[in-house]
């Protein structure tokens, strides 16, 4: 479990996360999801003790992080957003290096090893050099090194940021099956696509506030079930409905073009994330 208490971070006048509170479960599959510089990367570094909140607290399983930075290296296994494999060594040595900085004892690390690269469909590559491998297969080998010290919770940081299409849901199939075997996971993405697929639960971030939290149907619901879109004064203009009806009768006194259709994540995530908070501060946030 991650607790999340009035977190805020700021770099001289960026205010890069605000007021953040969040608790993640135990076994959830959490996403948080928000466009570039929203501060994503920010909390995660902060929960993964490399950066410190400027107020404000973050505990796992009830222990204070920056009070006890080993046990908390030690419950959490993370992807950094840029691939950070070590290039001249092979994915089986990136495994051994990462199991010796957490003093796990040879055999175990040997074998978790072997049975990680096994996992990640990677054992007929694990002599070539890290560098020799595609995006997706370095993605694949960092997201199992940092499952080599059996953290109870896997952090990741916008996972298939850059991948094709393929590769992006072999990492997704890789993840649910983690999910399955009991790993709490709490990724980032500013793929909506994404978070839709995977997670139970989500949280909308921008500006550093997060402004929405709830499973990606609720997150819709609250925007409207419906939209009624049309193109008008050089873009493209959504109003939100709770019926088809009601989309309906608002296109009624319309007299070009219109669509409406289901509301989806995106339409929601664009309409939270584009307005610009009203006096200072989103009205109804959460
Ligand atoms: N080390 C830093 N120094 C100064 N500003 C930073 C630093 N890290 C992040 N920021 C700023 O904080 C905001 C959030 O950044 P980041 O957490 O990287 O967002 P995201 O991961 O959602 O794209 C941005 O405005 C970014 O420029
Ligand atoms: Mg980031």
């Amino acid at each position: 479990m991650i607790s999340y208490r009035n977190v805020t971070k700021k770099y001289g006048a960026i205010t890069a996360v605000d007021n953040f509170s969040l608790t993640i479960e135990r076994g959830e599959f959490f996403a948080l999801l928000g466009p570039n510089g929203a501060g994503k990367t920010t909390l995660l570094r902060m929960t993964t003790t490399l950066a410190s909140p400027t107020s404000g607290s973050i505990s796992i399983s009830g222990d204070t992080v920056h009070r006890n930075l080993t046990r908390a290296k030690q419950r959490l296994g993370v992807a950094a957003q840029y691939p950070n494999l070590e290039a001249e060594l092979s994915a089986w040595q990136n495994l051994e290096y990462h199991g010796r900085l957490y003093n796990i004892p040879a055999p175990t690390r040997k074998r978790r090893a072997a049975e990680l690269l096994e996992f990640a469909g990677l054992t007929e590559r694990m002599n070539d050099k890290a560098k020799t491998f595609s995006g997706g297969m370095q993605r694949k080998l960092m997201i199992v090194r940092a499952l080599m010290h059996e953290p109870e919770i896997l952090l990741l940081d916008e996972p298939t940021a850059g991948l094709d299409a393929a590769w992006r849901r072999r990492i997704w199939d890789l993840l649910r099956e983690l999910q399955k075997q009991g790993l709490t996971i709490f990724f980032t993405t500013h793929y909506m696509e994404e978070a839709a697929a995977l997670c139970s639960r989500l949280g909308v971030i921008d500006r550093g506030i997060l402004i929405r939290t709830g499973t990606p149907r609720e997150i819709i619901a609250r925007a409207g079930n419906f939209v009624l879109e049309y193109f008008e004064n050089g873009k493209t203009v959504q109003r939100f409905f709770d019926s088809r009806e009601e989309a309906l009768r608002g296109a009624a006194r319309r007299a070009g073009d219109y669509g409406i259709r289901e509301t989806n994540l995106e339409d929601a995530f664009i309409t939270l994330t584009q307005k610009p908070p009203a006096n200072g501060t989103y009205d109804d946030t959460v």
